[in-house]
């Protein structure tokens, strides 16, 4: 039996490029895993069939989740046998743009590869899993990276901290955003122009930029999100950010929450994984 935390991400800056001819975005982000996470549980099974169980139980358990797929994914590379009894303990926020499906996968990835006497290399990982979602490869970074392509473009950077003296909150209305929606909705001719190898630099020097081109198309998608970050900004964060295509936010700058009606929040704090274990 195994016993995994899996981070969720927030999107530092996220700058969208163009769009690809397979329907994709170009991206460059510099994504940090947080501390909000979920616990996954995989005991052997004998069976020959894997069994997802959650405690939430709004998640999908059937073939479409991403921890039963990257399961299978792992077995098809490896040609590993082995079946499992999975237990997902959820508490990353769905549809979110925080990454929990995506985080999930990473940690199975992992957890499938330690079961199995460790026949792939992390670089094996990392390129198998963008066959499944763009964003499962950062989480088999070390906590902090830099991501183009459409995301699975990974280089791995040193531990960032959160500005010193500074509390971070994620805080997510009631309602959820589907990123293929949002990526829909995008006005490449609108973004603004941005010098992103700059905006790079400058983040890792203590300087941090903090922007998400998907921002308005999310306002698009739905517009009580914006008016949604303004309560927010009203309330006396400095900073006020979607993470992702949303919907929830990372909110820098004040030392306790807003009470809003229907919103969760929760206060975080960077997270890294060091070179040969899993996050802690
Ligand atoms: O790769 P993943 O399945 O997580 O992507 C979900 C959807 O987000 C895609 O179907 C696509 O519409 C959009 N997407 C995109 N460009 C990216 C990543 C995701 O257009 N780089």
């Amino acid at each position: 039996m195994l016993t995994l935390r899996s981070p969720a991400k927030i999107n530092l800056f996220l700058r969208i490029l163009s769009k690809r001819v397979d329907g994709y975005h170009s991206l460059a982000s510099l994504f940090q895993a947080i501390d909000l996470a979920d616990e996954i549980t995989f005991t052997p099974s004998h069976t020959s069939r894997d069994h997802l169980t959650c405690t939430d139980p709004s998640i999908p358990t059937d073939p479409k989740n991403l921890i039963l797929k990257a399961a299978h994914l792992f077995r098809r590379k490896t040609g590993f046998k082995q079946y499992f009894n999975i237990h997902l303990s959820k508490k990353i926020p769905a549809e979110a743009g925080l990454g929990g499906g995506s985080s999930n996968a990473a940690t199975t990835l992992w957890a499938c590869n330690q079961l199995s006497g460790s026949p792939a290399t992390i670089e094996n990982l990392l390129t198998w899993s963008s066959e499944i979602g763009s964003d499962i490869p950062f989480f088999l970074s070390e906590g902090t990276a830099y991501c183009t392509g459409r995301g699975e473009i990974v280089q791995n950077l040193s531990p960032l901290q959160l500005p010193s003296e500074r509390k971070m909150w994620i805080i997510k209305p009631a309602f959820g955003c589907a990123t293929k929606d949002v990526y829909a909705n995008l006005k490449l001719v609108s973004l603004p122009p941005r010098d992103v190898e700059e905006e790079l630099k400058s983040s890792l020097a203590g300087n941090p930029a903090y922007f998400n081109d998907l921002e308005e198309a999310a306002f698009t998608v739905n517009p009580a999100l914006k008016n949604f970050k303004q309560e927010l900004l009203s309330s006396g964060f400095e900073t006020v950010l979607l993470s992702g295509s949303g919907s929830s936010f990372f909110c820098i700058g004040k030392n306790a929450p807003p009470t809003l009606a229907n919103t969760k929040a929760f206060q975080v704090n960077f997270t890294s994984r060091k070179q040969n274990s899993w996050y802690l």
